[in-house]
């Protein structure tokens, strides 16, 4: 009784005692977890953004215009000079990789709501000719990267507290897909609240209804207890590791080009805490956040905040003033990881969701509108804390199709064309004669593991020259 009546106190004084309703009903197992996930929130700072968030409508002041200039990219190259300075930055970053200097971030603890797929995303079988998923993908990128430079980059990957389990054990089922080192941490989580009222939602009569904390979670996620609570964080582990610099990425693009060794060089030689790869964005409208300068210190805005005049603002060339679209590929300093966590505290957003929730009556809703706000941190929110930083530009050809969705745009179908439009541009590097529908897109699928080629330059020592694709290929 007296934990009630003290848990009572507690959310009577934040308007959330409701949470209690169902507790005459449980049994102590179910009394200890209720009580456990309620006093494992910070209702101060959840007042807080439920005020602003919630009750404040939640939207973003739109930045006005006069505070925002387009930021300096570094462009692909065009000039001899501009490509010798390229090689430059890839020595440097192929440096910092067989100095063992880099890590890997790989975040994995979104729910993949959109995509609707019974698992982690990572374990998504995303290959467009052996069906590896995406995790498999990564690993084996990381797996060439150690052959080359003779340091395999150890790979950090978070989880979050509702995949951490099936996703470790994927690792395992698949013997960690030949990593030499991979550690697992999990993201903290957030309340859901009501769209309406602010309420905390019940997930059932002993649990509230959390979700990840989002991407901007990784950075406390880093300095805090890895793998089920082992000793020492992930962030300490690097220390001791000699790590220094992290390659961060999203479990949903197959076609990043992990640690990359230019981008990598790059963002070490301009002494960078955080450094962005970014695409041209392809229209006005298009949903990518762009980088930017507010008032001359660097930012990401959101294409829904992005002021319109800005958004199809065009220079003379025709090209879109506002073009550097972020594909959420970063490098940081894990000595800017270390200063963010001791300090800064990232903003939180909003976001609209349909989340299940028991209602008074004990049954479970399944809302067929959004009915509620989660809160979530985003990684790109570090930026403007960064000293120093370098944008870099990159081709989204090669190196941009996220997995989203079940169909359409960013689905399944869209990242097997595009992998398979990649991979026979490799061949045709290599010599190899790959048929082309008029669109120039390949008319079947083709794959090459990374464990067989890791780059177009390596491909062409793989295979003959003069070699016929005419049906769906896998080398590996
Ligand atoms: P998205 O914001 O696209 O979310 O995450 P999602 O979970 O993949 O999909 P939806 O929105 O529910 O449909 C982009 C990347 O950030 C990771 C995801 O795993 C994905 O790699 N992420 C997102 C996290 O690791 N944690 C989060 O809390 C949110």
């Amino acid at each position: 009784m007296a934990l009630k009546q003290d848990l009572a106190g507690r959310l009577g004084k934040h308007g959330q005692e409701h949470l209690l309703q169902f507790w005459d009903d449980l049994d102590e197992d179910g009394r200890e977890l209720l009580a456990k996930e309620i006093e494992s929130i910070d209702f101060e700072q959840l007042d807080r953004l439920i005020a602003e968030l919630v009750r404040g409508g939640g939207e973003a002041p739109e930045v006005a215009a006069d505070r925002v200039l387009p930021i300096d990219v570094v462009r692909m190259p065009q000039t001899d000079g501009e490509r010798a300075a390229r090689r430059r930055a890839t020595e440097a970053g192929e440096e910092a990789l067989a100095a063992g200097e880099v890590g890997v971030v790989l975040v994995a603890g979104g729910s993949g709501t959109r995509l609707g797929f019974a698992g982690p995303k990572g374990t998504f079988p995303i290959g467009p000719v052996s069906s590896a998923s995406l995790f498999q993908i990564h690993a084996e990128k990381l797996v060439a990267l150690g052959r080359r430079h003779g340091k395999q980059p150890p790979l950090y990957v978070m989880t979050s507290p509702e995949n951490h389990e099936t996703t470790v054990e994927f690792f395992e089922k698949h013997d960690r897909f030949g990593l030499d080192h991979v550690r697992f941490f999990v993201q903290g989580r957030m309340p859901a609240v009501d769209l309406e009222t602010g309420k905390i939602l019940l997930a059932g009569r002993d649990r509230l209804a959390m979700s990840p904390d989002g991407h901007g979670g990784t950075l406390a996620a880093l300095a805090g207890p890895g793998d089920a609570g082992c000793e020492p964080s992930c962030l300490a582990e690097m220390g001791d590791r000699g790590v220094r610099t992290l390659f961060y990425f999203q479990v949903d693009n197959a076609l990043v080009e992990i640690a990359d060794p230019t981008f990598i060089g790059l963002h070490r030689q301009a002494q960078a805490e955080m450094s962005f790869k970014v695409v041209e964005k392809m229209a006005p409208d298009e949903k990518v956040g762009v980088v930017v300068l507010v008032d001359d210190r660097p930012q990401v805005i959101e294409y829904s905040d992005l002021p319109k005049a800005l958004a199809e603002k065009r220079g003379d060339d025709g090209q879109l003033a506002y073009w550097a679209g972020s594909i959420a590929i970063h490098a940081f300093e894990t000595a800017f990881v270390e200063r963010l966590v001791g300090g800064l505290k990232l903003p939180f957003h909003r976001a609209i969701k349909k989340v299940p929730f028991l209602a008074p009556d004990g049954r479970t809703v399944q809302p067929a509108e959004p009915n509620a706000v989660k809160f979530e941190q985003f990684i790109f929110d570090a930026l403007p804390a960064s000293e120093r930083f370098v944008i870099v530009e990159t081709d989204r050809a090669v190196e941009f199709e996220p997995l989203k969705n079940a169909v359409g745009p960013d689905s399944p179908a869209t990242v097997h064309q595009r992998m398979s439009d990649l991979f026979g541009g490799w061949l045709e590097q290599a010599g190899a004669v790959v048929p082309r529908r008029s669109d120039g897109t390949v008319p079947f699928a083709i794959e090459i593991s990374p464990l067989f080629a890791l780059d177009a330059h390596e491909l062409k020592s793989r295979i003959e020259p003069g070699l016929v694709v005419e049906r769906p290929i896998y080398l590996r």
